[in-house]
């Protein structure tokens, strides 16, 4: 009788071990994969991960959308390319700028810059037709 009480519990806790590892191991695949710009520094604002306020546009085209904008890759409109970009502004400013932030194609959200604000995007973006 002893010996089954105590398999019983022997069950139990291994069961909530189980359970704990899973939850575990799951958060552990969450830090994994999350965007390697999503790092924050402590007491920073979460939109604005930088202590210093908002980044420029052209901060955040060299960090986050210089690597397929400036050649094309995939058929991104290119930095400053008139022909490239006219067609994509005569859908309006708003709408190019809501495909930048939510992902369109082969353009990733936020053009893999997690933790840019709306404003950041727009920013860089402005940075890519400047002049046009
Ligand atoms: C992994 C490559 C990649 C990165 C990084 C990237 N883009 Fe793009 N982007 C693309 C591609 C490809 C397209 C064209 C998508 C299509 O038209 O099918 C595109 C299109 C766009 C468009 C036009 C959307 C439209 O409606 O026509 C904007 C605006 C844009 N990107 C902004 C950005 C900004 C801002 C960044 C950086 C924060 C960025 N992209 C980073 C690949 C990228």
């Amino acid at each position: 009788m002893k010996r089954k009480i105590l398999l019983c519990m022997f069950v139990g806790l291994a069961s909530i071990f189980t359970a704990q590892a899973a939850v575990n191991s799951d958060d552990d695949i969450k830090s994994r994969i999350a965007p390697v710009g999503k790092v924050h520094i402590a007491g920073a604002k979460a939109e604005t991960a930088s202590a210093g306020g908002p980044r420029s546009g052209a901060d955040v085209y060299t960090k986050s959308c210089v690597a397929c904008h400036s050649s094309g890759v995939l058929g991104a409109p290119k930095f400053q390319d008139a022909a490239d970009w006219a067609p994509r502004l005569e859908k309006g400013f708003d709408t190019v700028w809501q495909h930048a932030i939510n992902g369109f194609n082969a353009m990733p959200p936020r053009g893999t810059c997690g933790d840019c604000s709306d404003d950041e995007i727009k920013a860089a973006i402005e940075h890519m037709i400047e002049g046009l």
